[in-house]
């Protein structure tokens, strides 16, 4: 079908996520048309280094032909099994089983989902569930990080706390609360860590305490925030907001649906400081994309008192048809076996002292005060004045103007609207190709750098 037709049906009829209707209406889309290793060709044909791995979730890069194949085979010996009524398929029996292996050590079981957001959706359930189960139901109360983003279900849009995915939406609810993100760059406390830990789990007591401690159900939050702009905590910080939890008597939930993976250097986030959580969402690098899965997995003292809360003939109403799809799980056991035998952990990790040291160097740039990063998960803050941090006024659209830059430059990333811009880059990316994500990355501050309003935005 020719490009045009394609643009205008896409305006008539595709509704975009998180997207405004109205700007995307005048700008169209930008149709991507194939994928190999590192890049993305449009549908003009340019090729674009794609620094973000899709939304973040590509880990493994675009064209792994082991995937295609595992896809492939597994849809011509059963494209489909239910996992109602106790039927089941084999990859999706193993896929759980090599998750619990590979998992922080106290997440014995796996719910599959399609994603994320449901991940999210089925925690808050599952957490419903289980209060009811021991005879606590008063504890309804939620708690997330201002900056968080645990997807945009019904519920979890409210654990959420970014605007745009509650405006209009009536959310939050009055059981969601929140306490500050970790952002170092912008902690009022300067940047000690020890003082930033202490910090939130202060704010963590403070508010459980408002809340009532037998109130509150659990703790959500992102071992590093994503979409809320990347923002990395001390080491530290995890473990120390975990061992909050135990204390508080709440339950402790890590969404590691960008973290996870490899994307910040260990299988999962969690790992890095020993921490069990009680449940942990997943998604994204699960597949890398390659299909819809996500995973909700869960403690053994869950997992029992909600069997027993359910009695011996009594389902737990949860569920959805392509829960546990064997092509996704057969697609997730090949992408498991990627990153391990076919050595992209390993090449992920060793490359990311690379990845953070040209962040690193690009804070000489006049309009870059902050660079961060864990593993391949980073983020570039532009501010219009260093010393102060002020940001830029958001008239001048420098996020827009950076994205087209860079869509100029032919590079893919992140531009968030405060001006952080995110960069997730694949595992399989080589030195070459992080030298040419800089060199171009670059090329996109200099372009945008010369436009005089950008340029007279500076102090
Ligand atoms: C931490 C986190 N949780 C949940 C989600 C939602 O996942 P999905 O978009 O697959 O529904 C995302 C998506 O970016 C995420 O980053």
């Amino acid at each position: 079908m020719p490009q045009t037709t394609l643009l205008e049906l896409d305006r008539q009829h595709l509704i975009h996520p998180v997207t405004n209707f109205r700007a995307h209406e005048k700008r169209g889309a930008t149709i991507l048309q194939s994928g190999h290793g590192a890049y993305l060709r449009d549908a003009d044909g340019r090729e674009l280094l794609d620094a973000f791995s899709g939304l973040w979730c590509v880990n493994t890069g675009y064209g792994q032909e082991s995937i295609v194949q595992a896809a492939a085979e597994q849809m011509r010996i059963l494209p489909y099994a239910t996992g109602y009524f106790s039927y089941g398929s084999e990859p999706a029996i193993r896929l759980a089983a090599r998750l619990v292996e590979l998992a922080p050590a106290s997440l014995r079981h796996v719910y599959f989902t399609l994603g994320g957001s449901d991940a999210v959706d089925a925690a808050v359930r599952y957490i419903t569930y289980y209060y009811n189960a021991i005879g606590q139901p008063q504890r309804t109360e939620y708690i997330s990080l201002q900056r968080g983003y645990h997807g945009s279900s019904s519920v979890g849009a409210g654990l959420t706390a970014l605007p745009v995915f509650q405006r209009h939406f009536n959310l939050p609810l009055p059981t969601q609360h929140y306490i500050s993100s970790p952002y170092p760059y912008r902690n009022p406390l300067g940047n000690d860590p020890q003082a930033l830990i202490a910090a939130s789990v202060a704010e963590l007591r403070a508010k459980v305490a408002g809340l009532g401690a037998d109130r509150v159900a659990a703790f959500f939050c992102e071992p590093i925030q994503g979409s809320g702009g990347v923002i990395v905590p001390p080491r530290g910080w995890l473990k120390a907001m975990a061992d909050a939890c135990r204390e508080l008597g709440i339950l402790f939930v890590v969404d590691e649906v960008i973290t996870g993976f490899g994307r910040t250097g260990p299988l999962f986030a969690c790992a890095d400081e020993g921490v069990e959580p009680d449940m942990m969402t997943m998604a994204k690098g699960l597949t890398a994309g390659y299909a819809p899965m996500g995973a909700l997995m869960m403690s053994e003292a869950l997992y029992q008192a909600i069997a027993e809360g359910a009695g011996p003939d009594i389902a737990v109403g949860h569920g959805q048809t392509y829960s546990a799809h064997p092509v996704s799980a057969a697609i997730g056991l090949e992408v498991l076996r990627l990153y391990h035998e076919g050595g992209l952990l390993a090449n992920g990790a060793a490359r990311a002292p690379q990845f953070e040291q040209g962040l690193r160097d690009l804070l000489a740039h006049p309009l870059v005060g902050d660079a961060r990063s864990r593993g391949l998960l980073g983020a570039l803050e532009l501010v219009a004045d260093k010393d102060s941090k002020r940001q830029f006024d958001p008239a001048l659209r420098l996020h827009e103007r950076i994205a087209q830059a860079a869509y100029e430059q032919k590079l893919v990333f992140r531009a968030f609207g405060d001006n952080i811009l995110g960069f997730a880059p694949a595992l399989c990316y080589t030195e070459a190709e992080f030298e040419l994500l800089f060199g171009r990355l670059r090329a996109t501050l200099d372009q945008v750098l010369a436009q005089p309003e950008v340029a007279r935005a500076l102090s």
